[in-house]
């Protein structure tokens, strides 16, 4: 089964459903109409009725399960009521035309309820060919083997990541080994999760087998901005939770010392391989503005902010293309900005070293040089090391193209740094401008190596394309 959201409407004011509804349905199909061969997520809408009663509020009103219906929605009506028969809510959902109906466990008469309701799943496919979903949702403290003795008489359960009742809810963190237990003992069942979703732990549900996300507040929530954005950032974050997970990762955790003590200390790695996420990000960007990049910058996982570097390498480099001048220059310079707002983010040598030639290289580039040098002081003054080897490494792109004071200009302020990471970066700049100034480099590396002595990385990396009897005349150890 394709992977869903259900959007739950609790939140929403009653009378702003039937136009939250519209606009849901249109966002949903503007997301379907991107020309970006991934799976997104099939969009559902769920229902959370309530009687005041099993759960001390009322929820979404029955009826609106027509609205949904008419807007071609599949509808997921989840019962939080004691009496579902008697008070009429089945037989109602039913009439208005839900897929699918999910009653509480924990109700008083819950075996009679399941009993009825599968005979009228039965009698609908009789008599109308009428697909009914029968679901059963359980409470966070209920535990999933109280459900193996019915588990013929239903096809999808709902676990509850929060207490029912109350959209907007913090999702309860031991609900993902609940979900994980749940998947191998209903391995034919659709499993459905909700409560508390959002971008941030949307990743543990959907690597756990489950098939279908509730979605309530994180996508209703200020809807006006949000809405298209967060559901646009939860498609781009299934696509890499798609990607296969091959990446060699005790291999790569050294090399980005992500090891107590190292540089990379605290950073997580997901295992996904750079070619997977750089043809990933080289497919999206296009489609997204670069805010949507904020909560791949802010996230933990280390791929996820490597898909946000090239993502903003990608748009500045398309920036470059423009030929509108006036254009150019003003989206240069938001995308410049934003990429300074998250400049905390970019933190491993291979995150600065995709996104500094490219966004800060290239922006730098249209600036005159009195601008450029003036932009470039704070990176060169900063205490953070991954802000002092970006300005290093962004002098690549001078490098290669043909331009040298820049990237003297920060070679001389950084020649001597303690860090061995801005050592090399110095050196592979100066071996750029090299092979199109090498005696201007020869003559850099003559001149200040009298007050003290360069660090050996600068040396090695400055005087690879050397020729040995220039290495020895001009180059002291
Ligand atoms: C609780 C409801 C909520 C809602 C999801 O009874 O079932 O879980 O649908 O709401 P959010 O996503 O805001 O937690
Ligand atoms: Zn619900």
């Amino acid at each position: 089964m394709k992977k869903n959201i259900s959007l739950s409407i609790l939140k929403l004011d009653k009378k702003e459903i039937p136009t939250f509804l519209k606009r849901y349905r249109e966002e949903v199909q503007r997301i379907e109409n991107l020309q970006i061969n991934v799976e997104k997520f099939y969009n559902i809408i769920h229902f959370d009725v309530m009687d005041a009663n099993f759960v001390p509020n009322v929820g979404v009103d029955l009826e609106y399960i027509k609205t949904a219906k008419n807007l071609g929605f599949y509808v997921d009506t989840h019962l939080m009521v004691s009496n579902p028969i008697g008070d009429k809510y089945v037989e109602k959902a039913i009439e208005y035309g839900t897929d699918d109906i999910t009653i509480h466990y924990e109700i008083e008469n819950f075996e009679s309820v399941l009993s009825y309701l599968y005979e009228k799943k039965e009698l609908l496919k009789k008599k109308y060919d009428r697909n009914l979903v029968i679901g059963v949702s359980i409470k966070p403290k209920t535990n999933i083997e109280a459900l193996k003795k019915y588990k013929d008489k239903f096809s999808k359960l709902l676990i509850m990541s929060v207490e029912p009742g109350l959209g907007g809810q913090k999702y309860i963190e031991d609900t993902t080994q609940k979900l994980k237990q749940a998947r191998k003992m209903y391995k034919d069942h659709i499993i459905q999760v909700d409560g508390g979703i959002n971008f941030i732990n949307v990743k543990e549900v959907i690597n756990n087998g489950v098939d279908s996300i509730v979605v309530g507040s994180y996508l209703t929530d200020s809807y006006n901005i949000k809405l298209y954005k967060n559901l646009l950032k939860l498609n781009v974050l299934k696509s890499i939770e798609d990607l296969p997970k091959n990446r060699n990762i005790p291999f790569d955790t050294k090399l980005l010392q992500i090891v107590k003590g190292g540089y990379g200390e605290g950073d997580l790695l997901v295992g996904i391989s750079v070619p997977d996420i750089r043809s990933l990000a080289n497919k999206w960007y296009k489609y997204i503005d670069p805010d949507i990049c904020d909560d791949f910058f802010f996230s933990k996982y280390h791929e996820y902010r490597q898909f946000a570097c090239i993502c903003l390498s990608n748009m500045m480099k398309n920036i470059l293309n423009l030929k509108d001048e006036i254009l150019k220059k003003e989206k240069s310079i938001n995308l410049f900005s934003y990429f300074e707002s998250n400049i905390q983010y970019i933190n491993n040598w291979d995150l600065t070293d995709e996104i500094a030639p490219n966004v800060l290289g290239n922006f730098l580039l249209l600036q005159s040089e009195i601008e450029a040098k003036k932009i470039l002081k704070k990176y060169i003054n900063s205490k953070n090391i991954w802000i002092r080897r970006m300005s290093v490494v962004a002098c690549l792109t001078y490098a290669r193209k043909g331009y040298k004071d820049i990237p003297f200009f920060i070679c001389k302020k950084l020649l001597y740094d303690k860090e061995v990471l801005i050592n090399k970066a110095v050196g592979w700049v100066l071996r750029e401008v090299y092979k199109k100034h090498p005696r201007e480099v020869i003559e850099f590396l003559v001149s200040n190596n009298d007050e003290e002595k360069i660090p050996r990385f600068v040396i090695s990396y400055a005087t690879e394309k050397m020729s040995k009897e220039e290495k020895n005349k001009y180059v002291k150890r």
